[in-house]
């Protein structure tokens, strides 16, 4: 699973721009390639998709069915709008916007109710790992986030593990560093579902993964994939990504 997000970046047209130049790199590919879109371009970026391997998603929903919420979007709603999938509790969500893991749980509860493909972003922040709380915090997360989620629902569900300081920083983990934390995210689901379950479960490592270094990741164990913000957004980083996949994936 290589997923894109593009966070607040590209309009209709330059969605479409790159789809059509990533199109037939995706379509050779082993990997399932998704795009977290913004909801202006989940439309058309999905009717452009339809009929390929690409499953594109949203950032974001909220965690009521609908209401007065203004600006706000519900998981039927992007589910209609075309959305495959949803990322959940993005690190910058939990920052800007104050996300709660409970609220994060509803969201969850949200997107499977609609049967959306649901991906819960978790990770530790600087501090937190300095302070070695990083396996309470990441165990925090994922019980809290997936509270009430029974095993028949697993295969709806992904994990991404974010550390934040790796985000948009251009310091990258260490394969090693990130195996052990998947390991642990790992060991976490099998304690609240069970083994078999747990290993169908998808593990993606996200922050600052670029073309020069996603092999690496791709090579680990329990890492199963990537999300990828800043070198999602050029078709030729991107590109090369997915060709790292399935080069790893065929070796
Ligand atoms: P980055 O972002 O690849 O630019 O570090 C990852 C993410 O926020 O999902």
């Amino acid at each position: 699973m290589i997923v894109g997000n593009w966070k607040m970046y590209k309009t209709i047209e330059q969605a479409l721009e790159f789809l059509e130049k990533i199109l037939p790199m995706a379509e050779e590919s082993s990997a399932q390639v998704m795009l977290a879109v913004p909801y202006t371009a989940i439309f058309a970026a999905k009717e452009r998709v339809k009929e390929t391997k690409i499953r594109i998603g949203a950032q974001n929903i909220n965690d009521a069915f609908e209401g007065a919420f203004t600006g706000e979007v519900a998981a039927h709603m992007v589910k209609e709008a075309g959305a495959d999938f949803v990322l959940v509790g993005h690190s910058e969500r939990r920052r800007y916007f104050k996300e709660t893991n409970a609220q994060i749980q509803k969201k969850v509860q949200r997107s499977l109710e609609v049967d959306l493909f649901t991906i819960i972003c978790i990770g530790e922040s600087a501090e937190e790992r300095e302070n070695g709380k990083t396996e309470d915090v990441l165990k925090k997360a994922l019980k809290e986030c997936l509270e009430g989620i029974g095993k028949e629902l697993a295969h709806k569900i992904g994990i991404a593990y974010e550390p934040i300081w790796a985000i948009g920083t251009g310091k990258a983990a260490t394969k090693e560093l990130a195996e052990e934390a998947h390991s642990l995210c790992r060991k976490v689901i099998e304690e609240l579902w069970d083994a078999k379950t747990a290993d169908m479960v998808p593990i993606l490592y996200g922050g600052s993964v670029n073309q020069e270094n996603a092999d690496h990741f791709l090579s680990m164990e329990n890492i199963n994939g990537l999300l990828v913000g800043n070198a999602s957004l050029r078709p030729e980083s991107f590109a090369k990504i997915i060709s790292d996949y399935t080069m790893v994936h065929h070796s």
